[in-house]
């Protein structure tokens, strides 16, 4: 008879106690700690440790043995498109054989209808395997003959085993395995319930044997819990080879996905995609919709050049600088940090007497486009100037640029980029940190190099 016996495991970070405790000694969280199941039979960390087995195999000649670097063969394997070239980007260029991709994001987010547009683009020239553990068949075929996809030489099961899974795709042998979603499968010899931290991880500790050991590309879907974070332990993210999460725009009807981990590529590569109708259709010029703006200029708005991955794109930026009716004002930031709000708020008051103590600021990127860069400094200082004396900026114009504590204006990356990707769309002027200016402007866009604070209330 298997004994059963029970350990106490972190549900964020997957650490092990032998006894339950209120907070988590690893990761520091408090009432993460639950009771797991195992039975004796089955090693504490059996998915990791054949995952760990798997790896050595596939690192060549030696086993586990120990050998030259340079002496590993470096075939590279061809990349396979997914059929999206927003996708593909993200990915780094393509799938690789054998990865292992987790696809992240909240419920209605698209995950789904993204991987069946996908296996069914690709199953035009490879084999597929679609695995749905949420969704009947019958849904899926709905959804896909609702979608006019292409579906004759589609593979699909519905299975929630993962023992079973690889079985089918040992059998079927495709080139991509879709897994949908991996809250939902359990592994055999685990006794806890689906969608808890050991399924969740051995489960993907599996799967990630199985990609390694026969070749085969495994997209897993993975649910994201309400504060953001994927749900079930950080070593889903460790043991993957990718980690990209979809995530709706604000108006829901863009669709952004960006890579959080890629071990075959650049990671912060965001493509875009329109939820329509019909599915998902890829957004090739993001600029173009995220800078759909009205005819008229308004105070307190100004486009501005951020950097995505390893591309430009342009949004644009809203302020709003009201009296306050309460003794402490609001300051309230959408799609930037508030803490650099803040930060840029004294650097104004102390650097260049603009006193903003009694008003409410607001701060929103249209598009519910999310900047992470350090770019968004100058467009935001120049929109609240514009926004508290009422003088509207000149639609044409365009900002980048850090802002220093000690009121200077720093360089960014990239910056001839930038100021070449506003010219292509229409900008005539462009209000750039000194050191990124070009010695000689581009065609058609007069640069305005600026060194400090000051210099941007002369300009509007
Ligand atoms: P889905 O792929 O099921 O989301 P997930 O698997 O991430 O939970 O997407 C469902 C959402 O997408 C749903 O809210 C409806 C919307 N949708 C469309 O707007 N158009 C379409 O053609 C499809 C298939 C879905
Ligand atoms: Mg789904």
């Amino acid at each position: 008879m298997t004994k059963i016996k029970s350990v106490y495991v972190c549900s964020a970070c997957g650490a092990r106690y032998p006894r339950w405790q209120g907070q988590c000694r690893e990761c520091g969280e408090w009432n993460t700690i639950s009771e797991v199941a195992v039975s004796e039979n089955s090693a504490p960390n059996a998915g990791a440790k054949a995952a760990a087995r798997a790896l050595s195999g596939f690192a060549g000649a030696g086993g586990s043995g120990v050998t030259d670097l340079s002496l590993i063969d470096l075939e590279v394997k061809k990349r396979i498109s997914s059929g999206f070239s927003e996708f593909d980007r993200v990915l780094g260029g393509g799938i690789v054989a054998g990865s292992v991709v987790l696809i992240g994001g909240n419920p209605g987010a698209g995950k789904s209808t993204l991987l069946l547009q996908t296996v069914c683009r690709l199953s035009e020239s490879r084999k597929v395997l679609y695995v749905t553990g949420e969704e009947s068949l019958q849904q899926v075929a709905l959804r896909a003959a609702r979608l006019k996809l292409p579906t004759a030489r589609v593979r699909i099961a519905a299975e929630t085993s993962i023992d079973n899974i690889c079985t089918l795709a040992g059998s079927e042998q495709p080139a991509v395995l879709v897994v949908d979603s991996i809250q939902v499968m359990h592994v055999q010899g685990i006794e806890s319930a689906p969608g808890s931290v050991s399924q969740v991880r051995e489960g993907a500790a599996a799967l990630t044997q199985f990609a390694k050991r026969t070749g085969i590309a495994v997209f897993m879907v993975g649910h994201v819990t309400k504060d953001g974070t994927l749900a079930g332990p950080k070593i889903l993210e460790h043991c993957v080879d990718c980690s990209v999460i979809l995530e709706a725009a604000n108006d829901m009807r863009f669709r952004t996905l960006r890579c959080q981990k890629n071990r075959f590529g650049a990671v912060n590569e965001v493509g875009v995609f329109a939820m329509t109708d019909t599915g998902l259709k890829e957004v090739k010029n993001p600029s173009a919709i995220f800078l759909n703006r009205q005819q008229e200029v308004a105070p307190g708005s100004l486009a501005m050049v951020v950097w995505e991955g390893t591309r430009p794109l342009l949004v644009e930026l809203q302020a709003l600088v009201d009296s306050s009716a309460f003794g402490n004002p609001r300051r309230l930031s959408l799609g930037t940090d508030q803490n650099r709000l803040s930060m840029l708020l004294s650097v104004l008051h102390r650097h260049a007497n603009f006193n903003l103590g009694d008003q409410d600021v607001f701060i929103n990127v249209v598009g519910g486009v999310k900047v992470e860069e350090t770019s968004s400094d100058v467009p935001l200082c120049l929109a609240l100037i514009s926004s508290y004396y009422s003088k509207a900026v000149d639609r044409r114009t365009i900002a980048f640029g850090e802002i220093g504590l000690t009121g200077e204006i720093r360089p960014v990356p990239s910056g001839q980029e930038r100021i070449y990707e506003a010219a292509k769309q229409g900008f005539n002027r462009a209000i750039v940190p000194y050191d990124n200016a070009p010695r000689h402007s581009p065609e058609g866009i007069e640069v305005i190099p600026v060194r400090r604070v000051t210099e941007l209330f002369d300009l509007i």
